[in-house]
């Protein structure tokens, strides 16, 4: 076999976080152990049957077994526009406003691409989802991640931006609700991005992955519902959470025209079209009945209940519950890295979590444990770690 070398652009994309420790895991049960996985955000629970029978029905359709149009159907991109009116009040033209996509892992990476020049800043934050380095890294943009401290709620404070990267600045990427640290974002926090974005003519994403999963009876906020958000800002959307439809691959974008039209054209060289029969499904979902939604809220809400009440029982002083997404970001004890911690509860719990050091230097004092797991696993969790004797 001849060794064909990568391109230079993909030798710099960092290796997935996760990989090692799939390997660690995989390594460790072949030993016959019972490990509990707590590090991964794939959703457990099934996608509704409502939604399951729309896919079933839209795949019996001519029109779905023919190329779907570039820029999707119409009945989605209206489905989109009506479900942003009905539950942020957000007035969006389906035709020049919204874009599909599969899922929005393909959103993230492609308005980078859409809008970024070689060189010019992305703004992201410390920790982040680590997808948005490799998004600069395929837009061969630079990056600088604002910290998040628990102090301030994980929410970035835009005056610890030096002047020399603001002037280079050409994208701001939020992500609220927060993934790792399960913070929401305030309408004050999102009034000062646009005033930002606005003032220096910067576009804004905010990454609404986690849109629908706000507890203690906190709805997430859009970006959108931030006055003049449109003429600067897009927000990405995905099935993924909201409505258990991580395998269905569909996402979209939604506000301000410009951005919707540069992703628009890029994604039609780069991606081509999602398959018709999965955007009628994802109509489907948007436009039926959200007591599936907010089932599937209520439940990780309740987990996370069991969870941090039995750490907290057992001595792990929890100062920052998740008010939102499906992780728990927690502190580590005095004199652990997050690495070292989770090398503690690998070897002496057998439980896997993922080191905060994954998602950037600000969270080397974290590990994340996510929701995606029914109570009895959580339960058993925190009974192997009170067994460790390190919060006595
Ligand atoms: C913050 C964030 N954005 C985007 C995604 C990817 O979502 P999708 O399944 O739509 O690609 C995830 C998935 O875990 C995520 O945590």
């Amino acid at each position: 076999m001849v060794f064909f070398s990568p391109s230079e652009r993909v030798s710099k994309l960092p290796v997935n976080f996760f990989k090692g420790l799939d390997q660690k895991l995989a390594a460790s049960a072949q030993t016959g152990q019972p490990f509990l996985d707590l590090s991964k955000g794939n959703p457990d629970l099934p996608t509704p049957r409502h939604i399951v029978d729309a896919m079933k029905e839209a795949i019996e359709k001519s029109e779905n077994q023919a190329y779907p149009p570039f820029l999707g159907k119409e009945n989605v991109r209206q489905a989109i526009a009506d479900f942003y009116k009905r539950e942020y009040g957000v007035v969006l033209d389906p035709t020049k406003e919204i874009a599909i996509f599969h899922g929005a892992h393909i959103g993230i990476t492609g308005i980078p691409q859409a809008l970024l020049n070689p060189g010019d800043y992305m703004l992201i934050t410390d920790p982040c989802y680590p997808i948005y380095y490799s998004a600069a890294v395929l837009a061969q943009a630079n990056t600088y991640a604002m910290p998040l401290e628990e102090s301030t709620h994980f929410l970035p404070d835009y005056r610890c931006i030096p002047d020399h990267v603001l002037a280079k600045v050409r994208l701001l990427l939020l992500n609220y609700p927060n993934n790792p640290t399960g913070a929401l974002a305030t309408e004050a926090f999102y009034q000062s991005t646009i005033d930002l974005a606005k003032s220096r003519q910067l576009p804004v994403v905010n990454d609404f992955a986690y849109a629908s999963l706000g507890f203690d009876g906190r709805k997430p906020l859009s970006i959108l519902q931030t006055d003049q958000a449109k003429s600067v800002a897009v927000e990405v959307y995905t099935m993924s959470k909201t409505y258990d439809m991580a395998g269905w691959r569909f996402g979209f974008a939604v506000g301000n025209a410009s951005i919707i039209q540069a992703l628009n054209h890029f994604q039609t060289h780069a991606y081509s079209t999602v398959f018709g029969a999965v955007q009628d499904a994802a109509a489907c979902a948007l436009q039926s009945s959200q007591q599936c939604a907010a089932e599937i809220a209520h439940t990780y809400e309740r987990r996370r209940d069991v969870l941090i009440h039995g750490l907290r029982k057992i001595g792990w002083e929890v100062t920052a519950p998740p008010a939102g997404t499906f992780f728990a970001w927690l502190k580590v004890p005095k004199g652990y890295t997050s690495e070292t911690f989770a090398n503690l509860l690998f070897d002496e719990a057998h439980i896997v979590v993922a080191p905060g050091i994954g998602f950037g230097k600000r969270g080397d004092s974290f590990i994340r444990i996510s929701l995606v797991n029914a109570e009895e696993r959580l339960t058993e969790a925190v009974s192997r770690i009170k067994a460790l004797h390190v919060f006595e």
